[in-house]
């Protein structure tokens, strides 16, 4: 099977990084199956990828929720998974309630577990499949205020290359793409002016695109990406 045949699932595909994953893959041919919470969203992304001749399947589910996900997804034969679905609350750790740990841990650690014990067996069965999960370069080295978010993108990291060995000689690739900056809502935020200088949607969802169309005999296993703008300078304290 050729890149862009078969049915590709996409986490977090209602905004952001994973709708122009979604966008783009359903552009390449893939049929696409776009998870998130927010109903309308997918219903949106659906119909504009209708529109343009692709195919595409929304399933609204809370990834966070162990049972609800595997319920939301029994039964499904995919070629490709994105986990892309993420959240980041930036604070120094002190200031880190429980609650806002769990939501990061839950979703950015823990969906990997449900989302991917639930498609990976198939894979497995069928001799052929790709993973790619996206991290970020905020999981390589400490900076005040990743505490948590930064460790579970480093956790994102290191389960992606332990996986990448444990299925590679079974036919599945595993790859992690890391991200610089990235205008978009994360984190609460709308982009502005001053997020010009960051890498857009798009350009993350041609980087999947690119390990996922990458030759049988070839695993990009892990790229990291960057805006080739640097962020302004801050004022010195
Ligand atoms: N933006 C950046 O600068 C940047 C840089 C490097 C890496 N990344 C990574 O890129 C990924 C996407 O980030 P983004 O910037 O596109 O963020 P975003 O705009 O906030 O989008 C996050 C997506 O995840 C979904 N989501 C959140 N909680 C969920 C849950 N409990 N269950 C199911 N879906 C959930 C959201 O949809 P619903 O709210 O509808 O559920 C949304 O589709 C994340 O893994 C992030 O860590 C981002």
């Amino acid at each position: 099977m050729s890149a862009g045949e078969g049915s590709a699932l996409v986490t977090g595909a209602s905004r952001g990084i994973g709708r122009a994953i979604a966008l783009r893959l359903a552009r390449d041919g893939y049929e696409v199956i776009g998870v998130a919470r927010g109903r309308g969203a997918l219903d949106a992304l659906r119909d504009e990828i209708v529109a343009a001749g692709g195919r595409c399947r929304p399933i609204a589910v809370d990834l966070s929720n162990a049972q609800d996900t595997a319920q939301a997804l029994s039964g499904l034969d995919v070629d490709v998974l994105v986990n892309n679905a993420g959240t980041g609350i930036i604070k120094p750790f002190v200031d880190l309630s429980l609650d806002e740990w769990r939501a990061m841990v839950d979703l950015n650690v823990n969906a990997l577990f449900h989302v991917t014990r639930a498609v990976l067996p198939g894979m497995l069965q069928r001799g052929r499949g790709q993973v790619c999960t996206i991290g970020s370069i905020g999981g390589r080295s400490a900076w005040v205020g990743g505490s948590c978010y930064g460790a579970t993108k480093a956790f994102v990291t290191s389960w992606s290359e332990s996986l990448m060995l444990e299925v590679r000689e079974r036919g599945v690739k595993v790859s992690v793409v890391m991200p610089g900056g990235v205008a978009t809502e994360f984190g609460g935020k709308v982009p502005n002016e001053a997020d010009r200088w960051k890498l857009t949607p798009e350009d993350v969802a041609d980087a999947v695109a690119h390990v996922l169309a990458a030759p049988g005999s070839v695993l990009v296993h892990r790229l990291e990406i960057r805006s080739s703008a640097a962020p302004p300078k801050r004022p010195p304290p």
